[in-house]
């Protein structure tokens, strides 16, 4: 297309499942569509290009996505002889893991294209123009980050506040569950003067609060400018000093990646938020040998035990994953013995779904289904008072909230809290944008409520 040719303006669907990776993902390729003339349209019958942006981590997901693509069948039809076609991409790790195989399976899909492949949509979605089915999923091997070009400056003005930087990639630890070594593939660490100069461009366009994204977040390392290696605490180190960065968090962590530099950035840098997602996934030590976690719940209590000690309000959230192959009656109850001791500030819980290709598929003694299903309701009756009882502990305490958005009734804005938590508070719009101490007063099942503690240091 020369360069001089008018755009031509057409909207872009794009749905999200599963992880931050795939919802920061999401942006990106919205960002990236954008100069190429595609807007977002509010619903997917509106689009010109639907993306499904998949996930791979759950038991018949691949089926699910073949299941959504045969309800775009009519659209998809109604439209293939107009001069408008519906043009349909499955992204995500689904895409990866099924490559081709998906334009066996079904002739809706013009575009299959893997995580590490997006900064290639403009052409590929140029070649499908042209009437090509196009694939691409392979990982790359010269310039790893590639696709994570940094955002332009006017997609960064509409992220807001808050925003997603993806520092890691892939993941080598191979828990004998899990897909995600295979679908994102090996361990790797993007460049620190790459980051830095990403969040500096954030802060500079309004970023207050910057999370840092990888599917091992904390297995980052890589090199200081002076030539030493370092892992993540320096990372975050550095961007605590970036002017108008407020908080910073990283997630997912494994605890293995959790060294003594990280916990102590947790007490040195009032900037790093005290809230920490570390997935334990099980209690038991045999369970978590048989999924190759490589720690022990001992390990993973004195871990808690390190990060309490360097920033004594740290609140905690974890996965747990019920009905692992093996997982015997004790087993769990020494997972619910690890949750009481622990006292999460909130949790995840999956029951165990067998996928293929990981070895985990392969054990023997699968737990019944129904064993599965009783074992998740005991394990989220206990976690379920644990956050009502963390939320409650809120009352009467002042935390700095920044604010981000109106809230839902005139006259209330709405924050978060360091721990995640939204915070409604009575304020003016001018708050917006800015942090301020907050005495809690009430709490409902997943909000809090409050009021500015200092109401004399507000703007007018
Ligand atoms: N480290 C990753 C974990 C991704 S998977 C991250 O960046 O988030 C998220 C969670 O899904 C895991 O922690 C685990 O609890 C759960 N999970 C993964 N594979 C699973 C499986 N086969 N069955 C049930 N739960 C699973
Ligand atoms: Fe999956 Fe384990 Fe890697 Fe997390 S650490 S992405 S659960 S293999
Ligand atoms: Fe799912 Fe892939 Fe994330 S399998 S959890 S979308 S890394």
């Amino acid at each position: 297309m020369p360069d001089d040719a008018p755009l031509q303006r057409r909207k872009l669907f794009i749905k999200s499942f599963g992880c931050q990776m795939n919802a920061y993902d999401a942006q990106r390729m919205a960002d990236m569509l954008r100069p190429e003339g595609y807007e977002q349209a509010q619903t997917a019958q509106d689009a010109d290009l639907i993306v499904l942006n998949t996930c791979h981590i759950r038991e018949r997901a691949t089926e699910k996505v073949y299941s959504e693509l045969g309800m775009l069948r009519e659209m998809k039809d109604q439209r293939s002889m107009t001069a408008n076609p519906l043009r349909v991409a499955v992204a995500g790790c689904v895409a990866q893991a099924e490559g081709a195989e998906i334009f066996r399976r079904t002739d809706l899909v013009d575009l299959v294209v893997g995580p590490q492949s997006y900064h290639h949509l403009p052409q590929q979605l140029r070649d499908v123009a042209r009437g090509q089915r196009v694939i691409e999923t392979e990982f790359p091997v010269d310039d790893k980050f590639a696709h994570l070009a940094a955002p332009q400056p006017d997609a960064i003005a509409r992220r807001g506040l808050s925003a997603f930087v993806t520092v890691q990639e892939g993941c080598d630890k191979f828990c004998s569950f899990c897909v995600v070594p295979y679908t994102r593939g090996m361990e790797v660490s993007r460049p620190l003067a790459a980051i830095v100069a990403e969040v500096e461009r954030l802060a500079q366009h309004g970023v207050r609060e910057i999370t840092l994204l990888g599917q091992n977040v904390n297995a980052w390392h890589g090199l200081a400018a002076d030539g030493r290696k370092i892992g993540l605490a320096e990372v975050l180190a550095r961007l605590a000093d970036i002017s108008g960065i407020l908080r910073l968090r990283y997630t997912t962590s494994h605890p293995l990646d959790m060294d003594a530099g990280l916990i102590a950035a947790h007490r040195d840098l009032p900037q790093l938020m005290p809230f920490l997602h570390l997935p334990v996934q099980s209690g038991s030590d045999a369970v978590l040998k048989a999924m190759n976690r490589r720690h022990t719940s001992a390990d993973y209590l004195d871990l808690v035990t390190r990060l309490r000690q360097a920033r004594p309000d740290i609140a905690l959230s974890s996965d747990f994953i019920v009905g692992f192959p093996g997982e015997s009656e004790a087993d769990f109850a020494a997972t619910l013995a690890l949750v009481e001791a622990v006292r999460f500030a909130s949790t995840f819980f999956f029951k165990y779904s067998a996928r293929p290709g990981t070895p985990g598929a392969d054990l023997p003694d699968q737990v019944p289904e129904d064993v599965k299903i009783e074992r998740l309701a005991r394990l989220q009756q206990l976690v379920e008072a644990q956050r009502h009882a963390f939320n409650a502990s809120m009352i009467g305490k002042s935390l700095p909230v920044l604010f981000e958005k109106p809230g839902r009734h005139a006259g209330q804005v709405t924050g978060k809290s360091p721990f995640m938590q939204p915070v409604h508070v009575e304020a003016s719009p001018s708050t917006i944008g800015q942090q301020f101490d907050v005495i809690i007063t009430s709490t409902s099942t997943n909000s809090l409520f409050g009021h500015i503690a200092a109401p004399s240091k507000l703007p007018d």
